[in-house]
């Protein structure tokens, strides 16, 4: 088959070029609109990233094609409909990067718990002094895993694994888990009382919108951590702030920020279209820069050497499906 891949990278094109053998593989830098595409409208199958708009004006060029593989999870740059009407199967990644989040979730923890942040500043200066960098374990704390979905399912592996307590809120608790994970589901009040840690791991909508505000972050218990890695918009930075300058919480890892609205999926930050002065500026200019017990990673949790890997495998595994002619659990229309 003629398989056309836009938006592509150079390790990229060596990683499919070994893996996906007897087609015909055409590698294109530039997006699918940037492409006058003469040459590849034979193509049976384009794999495009998120900047890649395929609309009714590419589709109705490229008549040979019977799938759309998409190397990111989210697909509202794929006509949808358009794509039904001509019977063109459309392909995402579901899941790539689970364990990734997760284990970058205790890196937050573990840099804040044991001051690594500053004491690695420190010793780069050539002071060995351990003077007030006294940390806390965290076996028997509580930690508080708000959104009990793939990434916190391995938040709470991890954490029994540390013989943490964990406590859980998520609108649809499952029995099951509970008991195979060893967790407790509370209520958001509760877990928020009870947690030493309380990470997030829920999804940024209209309903999620500060979940974390100036009313239920007086609930958490004093000197206790706030983890953020899942979207900015969930915490009330004003409140956040606020309740770290009054010594009500003890510290934050953020790997998100609540300005960064513009990023829908974490794929985007590794694209050069991706506009990353702004997340800089954003970075700069943030007051929570100040604090030594404020731990600000780039929104990169899902940036793991094996998550990029994955993206690749999950996309060869879904054009093998088309080519081979088998179901394949991430098609999307
Ligand atoms: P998921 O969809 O598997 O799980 C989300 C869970 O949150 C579900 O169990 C759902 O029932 C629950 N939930 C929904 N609304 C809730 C609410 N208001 N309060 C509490 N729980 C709620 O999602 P997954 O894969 O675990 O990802 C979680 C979030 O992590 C994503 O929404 C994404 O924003 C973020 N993320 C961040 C990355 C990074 O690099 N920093 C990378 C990947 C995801």
């Amino acid at each position: 088959m003629k398989i056309t891949f836009f938006e592509i990278k150079d390790w990229e094109k060596e990683y499919i070029t070994k893996r996906l053998k007897g087609h015909k593989l055409v590698f294109l830098k530039e997006t699918i609109s940037e492409n006058d595409l003469a040459a590849v409208k034979d193509s049976e199958i384009i794999s495009v990233f998120i900047y890649s708009k395929v609309d009714k004006i590419v589709l109705e060029k490229m008549k040979n094609l019977k799938a759309v593989v998409t190397r990111s999870t989210g697909y509202d740059h794929i006509d949808l409909k358009e794509c039904k009407k001509r019977k063109v199967k459309v392909y995402n990644v579901p899941n790539y990067g689970q364990n990734t989040v997760a284990e970058h979730t205790f890196a937050l923890i573990l840099s804040l718990s044991r001051r690594i942040n500053r004491a690695y500043d420190r010793t780069t200066r050539g002071n060995f002094s351990f003077d007030d960098l006294e940390g806390f374990d965290i076996k028997d704390k509580t930690i508080g895993i708000i959104g009990m979905g793939s990434i916190g399912r391995h938040v709470a592996r991890i954490a029994n694994g540390f013989e943490m307590k964990v406590l859980a809120y998520d609108p649809y608790p499952n029995k099951i888990l509970e008991k195979d994970l060893n967790f407790r589901y509370s209520s958001l009040n509760e877990l928020l009382k009870n947690s030493d840690i309380v990470s997030l791991h829920c999804p940024y909508d209209k309903k999620s919108h500060h979940l974390i505000n100036s009313k239920n972050i007086t609930l958490m218990k004093k000197g206790a951590l706030l983890i953020n890695t899942a979207r900015g918009g969930l915490v009330d930075t004003t409140a956040l702030v606020k309740a770290l300058s009054s010594g009500k919480l003890g510290g934050a890892g953020l790997d998100v920020l609540e300005e960064e609205g513009l990023i829908k999926e974490e794929a985007q930050l590794l694209s050069s279209k991706f506009p990353r002065e702004k997340l800089e500026n954003l970075l700069e200019d943030h007051l929570l820069l100040t604090f030594e017990n404020v731990i600000i990673t780039p929104h990169m949790a899902f940036y793991s050497e094996e998550a990029l890997r994955r993206i690749l495998d999950i996309t060869i595994r879904n054009i093998e499906c088309i080519t081979e002619n088998k179901v394949c659990e991430a098609i999307v229309g």
